[in-house]
């Protein structure tokens, strides 16, 4: 009788640590457990991540600050440059703007909004900055940003060349 008694007593401490056991495994009661990687300025899927902090620039140099005039032309417009340039249009713009850069790439036919004629004195007549943001930063809806595709002085070879272009 005893020894049944003590038994019974055994299988309800049991029963009682398992169901604790399980309600932690569950997460039917969830505990923040402490994780080291958690100690830091992390960013749960779905949070904004904040903008770059004041002042700071990117590893390339500063592209355009908002507020600020177009950036300079840091590339000479030396042979090298417009020879990588003139290579880098082929495979980069040519598509839209055409071999001869005037706007008749075999893309442009299917295109709502026809490619700038890169040759003319409305496009020449831009600054070397503000055609470098055009290929940074695309035009809204009707060419595509480049700055993924092109580094910054890729971008200004660009620039470059397409100065070689003026009529
Ligand atoms: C998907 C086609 C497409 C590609 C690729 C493309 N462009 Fe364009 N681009 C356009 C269109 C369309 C316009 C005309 C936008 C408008 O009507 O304002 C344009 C306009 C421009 C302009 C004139 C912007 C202005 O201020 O008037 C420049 C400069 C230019 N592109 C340069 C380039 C260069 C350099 C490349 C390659 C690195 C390139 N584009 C690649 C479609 C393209």
């Amino acid at each position: 009788m005893r020894l049944l008694k003590q038994l019974f007593w055994v299988f309800v401490v049991l029963g009682v640590l398992s169901a604790v056991i399980l309600i932690f495994t569950y997460d039917i009661i969830k505990i923040e457990w402490i994780s080291f990687m958690e100690i830091q300025p992390s960013y749960r899927p779905m949070e904004d991540p904040l903008p770059p902090p004041e002042r700071s620039i990117p590893v390339e140099g500063a592209i355009a600050i908002p507020g600020m005039p177009p950036p300079e032309n840091p590339v000479e417009a030396d042979e090298a440059s417009v020879t990588r340039g003139a290579e880098l249009y082929a495979l980069h713009c040519a598509m839209c703007h055409g071999q001869t850069a005037e706007g008749n790439g075999p893309v442009a036919p299917f295109l709502a909004n026809k490619p700038a004629n890169l040759t003319s004195s409305v496009a020449q007549s831009k600054s070397d900055g503000s055609i470098f943001l055009t290929i940074t930063n695309g035009v809204d809806g009707k060419m595509p940003p480049l700055n993924e595709n092109l580094l910054v002085p890729e971008r200004w070879d660009l620039v470059n060349f397409i100065r070689t272009l003026a009529e």
